[in-house]
């Protein structure tokens, strides 16, 4: 039995090595993708491959052709090996460009007067949404989304703004040409939400909501006619003006960090009562007093408040048995305060070699 099985002619062998090379070499030219090129890795360079099949004929060899056809082998196996691992570069970069192209903040840019794929970022106003959120749930906040165009009902009324009060002076309105004029709107801020919220769900109620608003206003330094707004609303048994203290000044530390406090001072609110701006520690000047604070190291964010029992009537909630907070402040004049911007108007400008900042 061994005398016959060392009768294998080398030249036999040697052919057979020369058709598994060129068959291997083929199969993985062939492969489109990079999927189909690793599931034949056994096939064409694992333990499966046609030429360590072969390699275990050489045994059946006369021992002075053995060291020849080795070295045939081994530089087979190798030029299978090379080509594969070529391959599979290849297949690997088309893959990741496909990838790329479903990448929708990819564009192209000149630069160094070639043009390049370059990817876009997240807005800073959009990354600072996010931030929030985050921060807030991480708190037990939900985040809840409202409708931009609104009704003078979830807008003022039910927010205890009747239509000939005084305080609507506070909210230069957008009226659409849509049913009975001054009907429908553009929400002037983000509080139609609380409304929309306390009709759909009944209390416990943890929720932030952020989104865009709009008011008739000259855009100024630190005025934008659209802008951001994150509202925030607890509804629950029990709940104090301490805890809605509590929850700002936590706020406050997560997002400018250790540092930078809020305080509350006694201001006037329609729809929430006793109601109260909220500021925070410059972050210009850490506090100390500077000229974007007034020397008073200290910056006006948003207002705040528990909420009117008025606003509870209106949603059919019982004030007898819960209580709340809200407050609301925006999002653009917080990323204006995070990298101290001189020009809210920065921010809406799409100036790229501003937007490349961030
Ligand atoms: N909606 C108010 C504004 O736009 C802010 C606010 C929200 C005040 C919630 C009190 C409570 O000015």
């Amino acid at each position: 039995m061994e005398q016959s099985e060392k009768t294998i002619n080398p030249m036999d062998l040697i052919k057979k090595i020369e058709v598994a090379l060129n068959d291997s070499l083929e199969t993985i030219s062939k492969c489109v993708s990079i999927n189909e090129l690793n599931s034949l890795t056994v096939m064409t360079v694992g333990k499966k491959s046609q030429l360590i099949e072969l390699r275990s004929q050489l045994k059946n060899v006369e021992v002075s052709a053995r060291k020849e056809i080795g070295k045939v082998l081994t530089d087979a196996l190798e030029k299978v090996e090379e080509t594969f691992k070529l391959k599979q570069s290849e297949l690997n970069l088309i893959a990741e460009q496909n990838y790329d192209r479903n990448d929708l903040t990819e564009f192209w840019a000149k630069l160094d007067n070639t043009y390049k794929v370059k990817t876009g970022g997240l807005h800073p106003v959009t990354e600072a949404q996010w931030d929030l959120e985050e921060i807030f749930i991480s708190m037990g906040f939900s985040v809840t989304d409202g409708p931009e165009v609104e009704t003078d009902w979830y807008n003022f009324e039910a927010l205890n703004i009747p239509k000939d009060h005084p305080a609507r002076g506070m909210w230069d309105t957008f009226y659409l040409e849509s049913g009975v004029p001054e009907t429908v709107l553009m929400r002037t801020h983000t509080s139609p939400v609380q409304i929309r919220v306390m009709k759909c769900y009944s209390p416990p109620i943890y929720t932030v909501m952020p989104g865009r608003c709009f008011r008739r206003d000259t855009p100024d330094a630190r005025h934008l006619a659209t802008f951001h707004q994150i509202e925030g609303l607890v509804v629950d048994k029990g709940i104090t003006f301490a805890h809605l203290a509590g929850t700002i000044e936590k706020f406050t530390t997560s997002y400018f960090g250790p540092n930078i406090h809020a305080r509350l001072r006694p201001a006037y609110f329609p729809f929430t009562e006793p109601s109260a701006e909220f500021e925070i520690t410059c972050t210009v000047c850490s506090g100390v007093g500077c000229r974007t604070c007034s020397m008073t190291g200290w910056i006006e964010l948003g207002g705040c408040g528990m909420v009117d029992p008025e606003v509870f009537f209106a949603v059919g909630i019982n004030p007898e048995e819960w209580s709340g907070f809200a407050f609301g402040f925006g999002i653009d004049r917080l990323v204006q305060m995070k990298y101290s911007l001189n020009d809210m108007r920065d921010l809406i400008e799409n100036d790229l070699r501003l937007l490349r900042q961030f």
